[in-house]
């Protein structure tokens, strides 16, 4: 039998021992619980990629690691030993790795999850990471109350913010929704859908107001306009920092009260006929604009006023490098038309929060829709 062989029959047999709690042999000396579960993984060939560093213990709890270019295998005798890799790695290591609330991984990384994502178990709770929400924590019970709702497939989808807590509330953001814990309400989750003070209620040509008259509260001016109270907040950040930087920006058109919308709608109709009109118009009851969370801007000289070329004067220009800072996108992009069911508005800004802005950016996901994985809606 060749050395190869030998080596790889040794594997398989302690691969069983690795997942198990039976103790590492010492560093240096036959085949420990970790070189057994590195031969299971494929070894330099796997994810880990080829040892960096020898097998080192006297970890928490007596436990042991080795690391690889691509990640670690850690063990210990509660634990066994398990591979830590990419982004969840990263998260667990964030959190203080073995030594913070997750403490050791109890099982591997386990993939095929909706959208691909992953999750891994740990000690003290889980971290679960998607291509477009990155790798988050799921602990304690606001894990609990998501997992009644069927986790990443239920109504709330995967988590877009880690659990964090202050003054004895603790909040975690999911795609579609919130569950907020205290001592003395327990969990209470609210989906966004539901809640009117969420910046993250989606509404396209498949997802009407509800009720069709909804009218958003407080509303507050900015300059003409008004906007909801966060979404104006944060604009009005937006335009000083604009102005501040020699960009002459003003705010064209902000809330739009259903019948604001229906005679508008009626007008584009007339002028251009239905099948225009609906590229460019939402139906009253179907504007992000009755939201209060919209914002058509301009140039302060008119140039290239709610047409395709502002997206190449000042403010054009500016906003969309910037309006993510304060948690604005540009909701209807260009080449978007079959999701969004819009032609492009480079005008047209739309409040989700700066954890939103942030996530869609950094993951260059052009819609909301993306974003929240729901079904294009190119038409009503
Ligand atoms: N122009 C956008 C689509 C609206 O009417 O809401
Ligand atoms: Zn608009």
């Amino acid at each position: 039998m060749n050395r190869i062989l030998v080596h790889l029959l040794t594997a398989l047999c302690c691969a069983l021992m690795a997942a198990g709690s039976l103790a590492t042999a010492p560093p240096g000396q036959a085949l420990t619980a970790i070189d057994a579960r590195y031969a299971q993984l494929g070894g330099a060939a796997g994810r880990l990629g080829a040892p960096a560093g020898a097998e080192f213990c006297g970890l928490r709890n007596g436990g042991c690691q080795r690391n690889y270019q691509r990640g670690s295998i850690v063990w210990s005798p509660a634990t066994g030993a398990q591979p830590s890799y990419g982004a969840i790695r990263q998260t667990w290591l964030a959190y203080g790795s073995q030594n913070g609330r997750f403490g050791y991984p109890t099982g591997p990384e386990v993939c095929g999850l909706r959208d691909g994502g992953c999750y891994q178990n740990y000690q003290g709770g889980s971290i679960i990471w998607s291509p477009t929400t990155g790798a988050r924590i799921s602990v304690g019970a606001i894990r609990a109350r998501w997992a009644s709702t069927n986790f990443e497939n239920g109504a709330l989808g995967y988590p877009v913010s880690n659990e964090e807590c202050s003054a004895g509330t603790c909040k975690q953001r999911y795609q579609r929704g919130l569950i907020t814990w205290t001592a003395r309400a327990g969990t209470v989750l609210s989906r966004d859908i539901d809640v009117a003070s969420s910046s993250v209620v989606v509404v396209n040509k498949r997802r009407p107001l509800s009720p069709a008259r909804y009218a958003p509260g407080p509303l507050v001016g900015v300059g003409g306009p008004s906007l909801r109270s966060d979404a104006a907040q944060q604009f009005t950040r937006l335009l000083a920092d604009a102005r501040a930087s020699g960009v002459a920006m003003v705010p064209v058109s902000g809330y739009r009260s259903f019948d604001t919308q229906a005679s508008l709608y009626t007008s584009y109709v007339n002028q251009y006929g239905r099948v225009t009109a609906d590229l460019i118009s939402a139906r009253p009851g179907y504007s992000e604009h009755q939201t209060g969370l919209a914002i058509d801007i301009g140039n302060s000289n008119g140039a290239c006023g709610l047409q395709e070329c502002f997206a190449g004067t000042p403010a054009g220009a500016w906003a969309a490098q910037n309006a993510w800072r304060y948690g604005f996108i540009i909701r209807y992009p260009r080449g978007q038309t079959s999701v969004t069911g819009y032609a492009y508005e480079p005008w047209h800004l739309r409040y989700v929060g700066t954890t939103i802005s942030s996530e869609m950016r950094a993951h260059r996901l052009p819609t909301l829709e993306h974003y929240m994985s729901l079904p294009a809606a190119p038409s009503y």
